[in-house]
């Protein structure tokens, strides 16, 4: 795991906030990066949809090994970035290299919003799982080893024969987070995860998310709609203005994990909080 510097990061992101010229095109051109090693970096990024333009000429660095939560406005682009950088949307112009390579050279895992229409019903838990196996044509027996292994060290609790009409929202959405790891990802890619499940399932899912992100410790980009959310999962948090996206803030989430229910209420998570909240409405305002 990389060394963080946090005295670094944070107080680097505030003075080239300060430094940015009044457009903003500073802040783009700046804030995005950072001093941690960059799994995921992005440079010049366009993308444009009809007469919306969604991102022009956009820079952002993804440290390695670390939770990147994306939060901002409706709309604003938060899915198509992370499908941009997925490679199931193309960009206009620009660049986006994984340790410099690039996508085609790179295994990525995605976990869509919809997990009804993500798993094959007519497929059991572990025939989803070890699908992506099958296509990259790995033998059964490694299939079904490698599938094992991923369920043991999770520690995961779900009767693999099962069918998806027979699992909870939340283990379907868990086996789908399972089929994305299976392939051992680089990066994992999470579109609003949660947002089909009920609150209770949202809880515990963000806590089987972070911990199966302690296990692994493979960079993970989530887009939430959720601040609470947004901040309980972050190593770092994007903030995104409405369109054309810019960075409104990047911003370590220095919280010791495993969080809980208890950081809910920690002194530190409600001023992340607060601070993250007065940003969003400033940007939501700016119309
Ligand atoms: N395939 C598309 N064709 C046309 N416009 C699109 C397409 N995909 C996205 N857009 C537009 O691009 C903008 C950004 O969309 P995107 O879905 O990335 O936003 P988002 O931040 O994920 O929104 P939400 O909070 O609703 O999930 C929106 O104005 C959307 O209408
Ligand atoms: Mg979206």
């Amino acid at each position: 795991m990389p060394l963080m510097r946090p005295n670094v990061v944070e107080p680097a992101v505030d003075n080239q906030m300060q430094r940015r010229a009044p457009d903003g095109r500073q802040q783009a051109e700046t804030a995005g990066r950072m001093d941690e090693r960059a799994h995921i970096t992005i440079r010049g990024l366009s993308k444009t949809f009809g007469e919306a333009t969604v991102y022009d000429r956009f820079d952002l660095d993804i440290p390695r090994g670390r939770f990147v939560t994306v939060f901002g406005p409706n709309g604003c682009g938060k899915s198509t970035l992370i499908n941009m950088i997925a490679g199931l949307v193309p960009i206009d112009a620009g660049e986006i290299l994984f340790d410099g390579k690039t996508l085609a050279q790179t295994k990525i895992g995605y976990v869509f919003q919809n997990y009804r229409d993500a798993l094959f019903p007519w497929m059991s838990a572990f025939a989803n799982i070890e699908y992506p196996l099958k296509l990259m044509n790995v033998a059964p027996a490694e299939r079904r080893r490698r599938v094992e292994k991923l369920v043991d060290h999770l520690g995961v609790k779900i009767d693999l024969k099962r069918y998806p009409y027979e699992l909870s929202g939340g283990q379907q959405q868990l086996v789908s987070i399972m089929r994305a790891l299976v392939v051992d990802p680089e990066v994992l890619f999470l579109d609003e995860p949660f947002s089909a499940l009920d609150y209770e399932m949202t809880l515990f899912m963000r806590e089987q998310v972070q911990r199966i992100f302690n296990e692994t410790r493979t960079t993970m980009v989530l887009v939430s709609h959720d601040l609470e959310e947004a901040v309980f999962l972050a190593d770092y948090m994007l903030l995104l203005t409405r369109r054309p996206a810019r960075i409104a803030d990047y911003r370590l989430i220095e919280i010791a994990r495993p969080r809980g229910d208890d950081t809910l209420s920690d002194a530190a998570f409600v001023a992340h909080k607060a601070h993250c909240l007065e940003i969003f409405q400033r940007e939501v305002r700016r119309a």
